[in-house]
């Protein structure tokens, strides 16, 4: 199997494009999201497995020169294009290497394993995906996370009614090509019926590489989140959280105030697998930890005088045709106002790259403009909307 997904994948290198995406690439906001009893260190090692095309890890080792990142695949043709790319961009820190997730004698390792994994659909495509999250446990360094996307297979139904259709009257064998038209044919059709206003909407017109993705792949299957629950638990694993939690937020998608109360009082895993059958969630996009390890706990006020914050890598500030300026966290309009206080706050963040603390944000802006308890109140807010973080405290060097 894993040679027909390399023949695969040589033949349609992922991801298409050039656009690099590297949201989810953030080690040190990554990392803030368990609780840590100690530091973590002055530079951290991430490890990309199944990194493809690696455009997204080479955006990222660019972005964080201090730390160390590894991408590796079994895809020939993506590793030699990324690593000729790394060439190009003379980038010291970063290294891709050809291995097979499912051997460990092929996988580089480091001798403290990985403060960060990141893994975005691959481990649906693998004969043994157990195993392979298994291998990823092994690497991870103690208070190691791994962040990891798989297909939902509640959100994939659409494109699962339209693989069958496509399989009535196209062989998966066939490889002339003629598989290819007939799927962008039928995938026209689609878009009046299964693809109609959901995720999968656009799919006839998408790119090869992406279409092949999506309407010719060779193997692959999808969980739900009982399922993937129960793979992480079998592999050392637990959930820490959603990469995106809004889009698992009972508020987010509902306005009834008597059901979200009812919801709230059963297990968060019950609610998820509630959204997961109300809504198209096709990825399931996720931090995971160690079991020992721990969600990072809320901050109390005075936790939060004492701590060093960071703008969110994932919060960027736009501005329209008419001059406005948005702030916008993972693609998603701040739901904020973006003008006053708190943007005079987001701004005055963005300029200090070090990190800052609560007064040193505050004190330029209180007096004149505002009270220190209002400021306060305002950042702690800014902060729960995951504008900023909280990073642990770095290890100094011996
Ligand atoms: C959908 S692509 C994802 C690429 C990249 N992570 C991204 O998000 O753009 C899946 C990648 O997993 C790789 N892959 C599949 N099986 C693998 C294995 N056993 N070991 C290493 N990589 C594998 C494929 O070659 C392919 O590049």
């Amino acid at each position: 199997m894993t040679a027909a997904v390399r023949a695969f994948y040589e033949a349609y290198p992922y991801p298409p494009g050039n656009r690099p995406d590297c949201d989810a690439y953030h080690g040190r906001l990554l990392l803030s999201y368990i609780e840590r009893p100690e530091g973590i260190p002055m530079q951290l090692q991430l490890l990309e497995a199944g990194c493809g095309r690696g455009i997204n890890l080479t955006e990222a080792a660019a972005l964080q020169p201090d730390d160390q990142f590894t991408g590796i695949d079994i895809n020939r043709v993506a590793i030699d294009e990324a690593s000729a790319n790394i060439r190009t961009k003379a980038l010291a820190n970063l290294n891709f290497q050809l291995a097979d997730l499912l051997d460990p004698a092929s996988l580089p390792g480091v001798s403290r394993g990985y403060d960060v994994i990141l893994s975005y659909g691959v481990i649906h495509h693998l004969s043994d995906p157990l195993k392979g999250l298994q291998q990823l446990t092994q690497q991870l360094a103690p208070h190691g996370v791994l962040s990891l996307m798989v297909d939902g297979r509640y959100g994939r139904q659409p494109l699962d009614r339209f693989l069958q259709a496509l399989e009535m009257i196209s062989a998966s064998g066939d490889r002339d090509g003629q598989r290819a038209v007939t799927a962008r044919a039928l995938a026209r059709i689609a878009e009046r019926g299964v693809f109609h206003g959901n995720c999968w909407q656009g799919t006839s017109s998408v790119d090869e590489v992406e279409f092949a993705d999506r309407c010719l792949h060779v193997h692959e299957q999808s969980y739900d989140i009982e399922g993937l629950w129960q793979l992480l638990d079998k592999a050392g694993l637990k959930f820490i959280r959603w990469h995106e939690p809004d889009d698992w937020s009972l508020k987010a998608i509902c306005d009834d105030e008597a059901l979200i109360e009812q919801l709230q009082a059963v297990d968060p895993s019950v609610a998820y697998q509630l959204i997961e059958r109300l809504t198209y969630r096709p990825k399931l996009t996720l931090v995971a930890a160690r079991k020992e390890d721990q969600p990072r706990l809320p901050l109390s006020r005075e936790a939060f005088l004492s701590k060093r914050f960071y703008l969110s890598p994932q919060l960027k500030r736009v501005t329209d045709e008419s001059g406005d300026t948005e702030w916008m966290l993972r693609g998603r309009k701040l739901s904020i106002a973006a003008q006053g206080l708190p943007h005079q706050l987001l701004t005055a963040a963005s300029q200090i790259d070090s990190g800052f603390t609560a007064s040193q944000l505050l004190q330029p802006l209180t007096g004149e403009s505002i009270s220190p308890q209002h400021g306060l109140n305002l950042l702690m807010q800014l902060y729960d909307l995951e504008c900023l973080y909280a990073s642990h405290e770095t290890e100094r060097a011996v």
